[in-house]
């Protein structure tokens, strides 16, 4: 099987990702941070290290900033339920956002009555620092961001907000989970107030895994509370961080694996991840620009994109394509709306949908090639 879906999780993940929650399963599966046993104490600094390696590939001040959570949209919704909203407050986001951003802002919108702007894309496809901040008004008190798209892998320049954002006392949210492992990223030289992502995705952790960290704080509600095995005899949730922000017992193993992830990550190293997923997008790019009735999303400049890719072709539906190529050519892209139904508005392709594929580390020239005969065949065959 060839792997393309990427940006919906990464696959395959490292060996050391599978060891180290193999490892975790087996020889101290305790609960961290419950406990002063041994095993307690090893999964407590199992997660504690993990914490502490995020911290400083994503300029955290301290490990205490980084919150674990099942996913990108947990983490997500402790951001946007946890921030203290008032009624008519304004928040600037963009028309490529995951439901996991649209949909709590959607409910803020009835719920809380804050006002949401979403911010369109220029004719390249690609949503400016300039247009964030044209929208922005003196009510505004966030922007709420996704750094890439995940349909067309536009990613928008957040250094260029960072001194605006702070002249006006707006909260950055960046939501990473297309760029968390491909693009470098700095909360403190970048202004990100609170950056969530997916442990899962290019940061080659298991699922159940998702991340938020909050640069200072910004006064955020614990979204769930209950359980944190210090302070137990508070009737209310401690104000120590993280306790605060993570009831319940956390996944030891996946946050072990995330740990592992992380590491295969920096020892790759970033910049050299992004140059090789950018040599096959625009390998891909380049070999299927030429097929009739073919039609690519996304700015034409490469270097404004991570390696996400989605394209229409013509007189085939995209769910009936992803399953030609599942099926007849062991090739996973995936097809639809990828839960992102505004950026399809915009670019006008809610009823076809479109196939995306999304490159990874592990992909090679050679896979690329495979989909590109099969998409010309295939193209062939239909017309
Ligand atoms: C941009 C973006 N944000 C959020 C998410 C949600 O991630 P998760 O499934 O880990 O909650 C995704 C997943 O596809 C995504 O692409």
């Amino acid at each position: 099987m060839i792997y393309f879906d990427h940006a919906a999780s990464s696959f395959p993940k490292p060996k050391a990702v599978a060891d180290a929650m193999y490892e975790a399963v087996t020889q101290y599966a305790a609960n961290p941070g419950r406990g002063g046993h041994v095993l307690a104490e090893r999964a407590r600094l199992t997660v504690e290290e993990a914490r502490a390696k995020l911290a400083a590939l994503f300029g955290a001040p301290q490990p205490k900033h980084v919150w674990f959570y099942q996913n990108a949209t947990m983490a997500l919704n402790q951001a946007l339920f946890g921030f203290q909203f008032e009624e008519g407050d304004h928040v600037v986001t963009t028309a490529f956002e995951h439901n996991s951003v649209l949909r709590p802002l959607e409910r803020l919108k009835r719920e809380k009555g804050i006002n949401v702007t979403y911010v369109k894309p220029n004719e390249e496809d690609e949503i400016t620092a300039q247009a964030l901040m044209e929208a922005c008004t003196a009510k505004t008190k966030m922007l709420a961001l996704s750094h890439a798209s995940n349909v067309t892998g536009a990613f928008i320049q957040i250094d260029q907000l960072a001194s605006f954002a702070k002249e006006n006392e707006i909260t950055v949210l960046l939501d990473a989970s297309q760029t968390a492992g491909t693009l470098p990223i700095h909360m403190e030289k970048d202004g990100i107030d609170l950056l969530a992502f997916a442990g899962h995705k290019s940061l080659l952790g298991p699922q159940g895994t998702g991340v938020l960290i909050s640069r200072e704080d910004y006064g955020l509600l614990p979204l769930v509370v209950g359980g944190t095995g210090s302070y137990s005899e508070l009737p209310v949730q401690p104000d120590v961080w993280p306790d605060r922000y993570e009831a319940g017992t956390l996944n030891t193993p996946g946050i072990a694996g995330l740990a592992a992830g992380v590491d295969e990550i920096v020892k790759k190293g970033i910049a050299t991840i992004y140059e090789h997923e950018q040599e096959l997008l625009t390998l891909f790019i380049e070999e299927t620009e030429q097929i009739a009735g073919l039609r690519h999303y996304g700015p034409a400049d490469l270097a404004k994109r991570v390696a996400v890719a989605s394209f229409y072709l013509e007189g085939i539906g995209s769910h009936e394509l992803a399953i030609i190529l599942d099926e007849h050519y062991q090739i996973a892209v995936r097809a639809g709306l990828h839960c992102a139904p505004q950026t399809h508005r915009v670019l006008e392709t809610s009823n076809s949908g479109l196939v995306r594929v999304s490159f990874g580390p592990y992909n090679t020239k050679e896979e690329v090639k495979t989909l590109v005969r099969a998409l010309k065949e295939i193209q062939q065959a239909f017309v």
